[in-house]
């Protein structure tokens, strides 16, 4: 057994909750099957892992490889996302937080008979990777290896380039979520991963599990400042 790469990873996966009263909220169709696939990969190769999850189904967590973390909503995601980086770490974040939650969450129920229209006011969630952005500049973290996801439904690699950018990533992982067998709750996955360092792969359509690995690997061979071959 070859011995595991000294790094710590952290990966983020599955959607999170954003409540506008006890029994009510805002979230998405992530499963966080993509992110847990992720977290399992790099379990193989680094030994360090923490999967920090949005509430996904507790059958994808492989507890006994990685250590994991429940959050429920971005803000919780973003606390934990900040207490565990760190320098020499890799972040990937696979997870799709909340961009717009209530700008209230009502303490008690909201009940059917108060109102004939509900009209919610919601505010930007704050943006967990420029948080950590920030956070890189300010502790003056000199090695850590950022990886963004971005699920796109037109524009793909014009949008996929500009988050790359604006989001300061080592690279992204872009996949249209309106193509068949592609997104949110498949098993499957078609990705286009774009880096900093101008390369382009394509992964053709496989098993969510064949796509982290080829992720995972990518990652491995950028740190190690590989050539990877288009
Ligand atoms: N992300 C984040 N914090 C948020 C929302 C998203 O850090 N509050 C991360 C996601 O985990 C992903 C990347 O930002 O790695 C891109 O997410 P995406 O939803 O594709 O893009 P947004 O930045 O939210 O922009 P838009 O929804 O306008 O495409």
């Amino acid at each position: 057994m070859l011995s595991k790469i000294h790094k710590k990873v952290i990966v983020t996966g599955g959607p999170t909750r954003e409540f506008i009263d006890p029994v009510r909220f805002i979230s998405n169709p992530s499963t966080g099957k993509m992110g847990a696939a992720i977290a399992s990969s790099a379990s193989k190769y680094f030994d360090e892992v923490v999967f920090i999850h949005g509430p996904i189904s507790e059958q994808l967590i492989d507890k006994e490889n990685y250590k994991s973390i429940s959050i429920i909503n971005t803000e919780d995601m973003l606390t934990q996302v900040m207490n565990e980086l760190a320098d020499n770490t890799i972040l990937i974040m696979a997870a799709a937080p909340a961009d717009f939650v209530p700008k209230k969450s009502e303490k008690y129920k909201i009940k059917k008979s108060s109102c004939d229209e509900l009209v919610l006011h919601l505010k930007k969630s704050p943006d967990i990777l420029s948080k950590v952005n920030q956070k890189i500049v300010d502790e003056q973290y000199s090695n850590c290896f950022v990886v963004g996801f971005a699920a796109e439904t037109n524009d793909i690699e014009e949008n996929a380039i500009s988050k790359l950018k604006e989001k300061n990533l080592d690279m992204i992982c872009v996949n249209n979520v309106s193509e068949p067998d592609c997104g949110f709750a498949s098993d499957t996955n078609k990705i286009i991963i774009f880096s900093k360092d101008n390369f382009k792969i394509n992964l053709n359509l496989a098993d969510k599990k064949v796509i982290a690995d080829e992720i995972v690997n990518l990652i491995i061979k950028s740190i190690n400042n590989e050539t990877i071959p288009e």
